[in-house]
């Protein structure tokens, strides 16, 4: 333990000489632009669970839709058509299945159809895009998750190779700072290879130019090209998914803001029982909300995530939401880390338990309507905590699992607070503004009380809507911040 903490007070020090400052941004974090955000809904009275009591045989064998009360739509039409590709595909999806499609596929094809997908074709992060997120508000972020990478690969027995994945990595902002900020650790640093798992190509090109990577040219007949960050001289490779990811090297693995884009399935509470929310076609808009009429086979899902739960938790809720692909991802990193050994670090938003009813759709900084002109506006929804913890248990006898805790814990515990004191000695007055708000937003709590700008730029801290697990492989012993 001595150790780790020395380390950590010695990787602080170096920080603060590693790099000069860069701009910091100062515009509104992604998920807190408005109060509208949701939580757990108000809770109506409470009708029978005994529709969660179906089994499996009856979910599956019960599929159907009542489309009575559904709009058709003409089956051709020459009026030349105002709605986007993405609109008419997903139009074209629900008129050849016949009926509604679930929110979660809804999502799916909205953020990442590989032709019209939210994320497929450009940057939107940033003042100029339609949020921005943790390591684009400061620096300091991938500097402190770099301490706390660097103190579980010490923890590890200081592997001379070992794969650090980043899952859905953004601009690469996060990765690019934490290589900067342990630059000068070399025996950690020549231990890493990068593997980014990014589904955007956009994105990936954007991630290879901030990483400053160079594509090593091949010689002497060798076809595996490598490429190379030139920051830090590290190796680094792309992959769709995680499981394209070689294995047999220890693995870190960094999912920041990676699960709350995954996909949910939307259940309410109604007479009949527990029905799924479904996306169909409308006369005056495009989609409209409609509720199954009964079961669909993701109840086998809901079933699944509510085996986690208490009667009492399910008995206050009239809404849940389930991320299937979460609980996918989940037992996938459990069984990497039980194998390879190693770690994961989860930061998201979310609750430690089920969630009621929290998808959002966010453009330009400002929520909008979940259904409007999608494609066009981010996805995302509060990450149930909890059932990651139930299916990494599940997966592996081998790995155990740590908080959630907040992030302002988390970054307290690295040390933050040091860092920023060190940044600020050495800056402009306009840096210092900014460093000032971006440790705000993520440590603090609501309204930043010193902020003398206009309202509607108030910061607005993070630090306890975002929450942090650790996976671990149980060789590992507890990492930092979680002791
Ligand atoms: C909300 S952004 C977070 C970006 C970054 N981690 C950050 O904090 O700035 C989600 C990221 O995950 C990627 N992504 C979303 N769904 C994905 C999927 N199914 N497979 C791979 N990448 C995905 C997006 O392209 C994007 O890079």
């Amino acid at each position: 333990m001595m150790r780790k903490l020395l380390l950590q007070a010695s990787a602080l020090r170096r920080l603060s000489n590693a790099h000069s400052l860069p701009s910091l941004l100062t515009s509104s974090s992604r998920r807190c632009s408005s109060s509208s955000s949701k939580t757990t809904s108000p809770q109506p009275p409470i009708t029978s669970l005994e529709h969660l009591d179906d089994g499996p045989s009856q979910a599956t064998s019960k599929i159907s839709i009542d489309r009575s009360a559904l709009y058709n739509p003409p089956e051709h039409s020459h009026e030349p058509s105002s709605d986007s590709e993405l609109v008419k595909h997903l139009k074209g999806i629900i008129k050849f299945r016949g009926g509604p499609i679930s929110v979660a596929e809804y999502m799916e094809e909205v953020l990442t159809n590989p032709k019209a997908g939210f994320y497929i074709n450009r940057d939107v992060f940033g003042t100029e895009g339609d949020f921005i997120t943790s390591p684009e508000v400061s620096q300091m972020f991938g500097e402190m998750i770099g301490v706390w990478v660097m103190c579980l690969w010490e923890q590890m027995g200081q592997p001379s190779k070992v794969n650090l994945v980043e899952l859905g990595p953004g601009r690469g902002t996060l990765m690019a700072d934490l290589l900067r900020g342990t630059s000068k650790f070399k025996n950690f640093i020549e231990s890493l290879q990068i593997h980014m798992v990014e589904c955007s190509p956009a994105l990936q090109k954007l991630q290879h130019k901030n990483l400053k990577c160079v594509d090593e040219d091949s010689h002497n007949g060798n076809v595996d090209k490598r490429t190379i960050s030139m920051l830090t001289g590290t190796p680094v490779s792309w992959h769709a998914a995680l499981e394209q990811v070689p294995s047999g090297l220890p693995t870190i693995i960094i999912a920041h803001e990676f699960y709350d884009a995954l996909p949910v399935h939307q259940f309410q509470r109604a007479s009949r029982g527990w029905c799924e929310k479904m996306i169909d076609v409308a006369e005056d808009s495009p989609f409209r909300f409609v509720l199954s009429p009964q079961s669909t086979p993701a109840k086998l899902y809901l079933m699944e995530r509510c085996k986690w739960a208490g009667a009492e938790e399910i008995a206050k809720l009239d809404q849940i939401e389930v991320c299937p692909k979460a609980i996918e991802l989940t037992h996938t990193i459990a069984k990497r880390i039980s194998s390879d050994g190693g770690g994961a670090l989860v930061i998201d938003y979310g609750l430690d338990g089920i969630v009621s009813d929290s998808l959002q759709a966010i453009r330009k900084h400002k929520f909008v309507n979940i259904l409007d002109n999608p494609g066009s506006a981010d996805l995302s929804a509060y990450v149930d905590f909890a059932s990651i913890r139930h299916s990494a248990e599940e997966a592996s006898d081998d790995v155990i699992v740590h908080g959630p805790i907040t992030q302002s814990q988390f970054l307290g515990s690295l040390g933050i607070n040091f860092r920023v004191e060190a940044l600020l000695k050495n800056c402009t007055d306009e840096q210092a503004e900014s460093l000032r708000t971006g440790y705000w937003r993520l440590v603090g709590e609501g309204e930043a009380p010193f902020w003398e700008g206009p309202d509607d730029q108030v910061p607005i801290g993070m630090g306890t809507r975002y929450l942090v697990m650790a996976i671990v492989n149980k060789k590992q012993g507890i990492p930092i911040s979680f002791q």
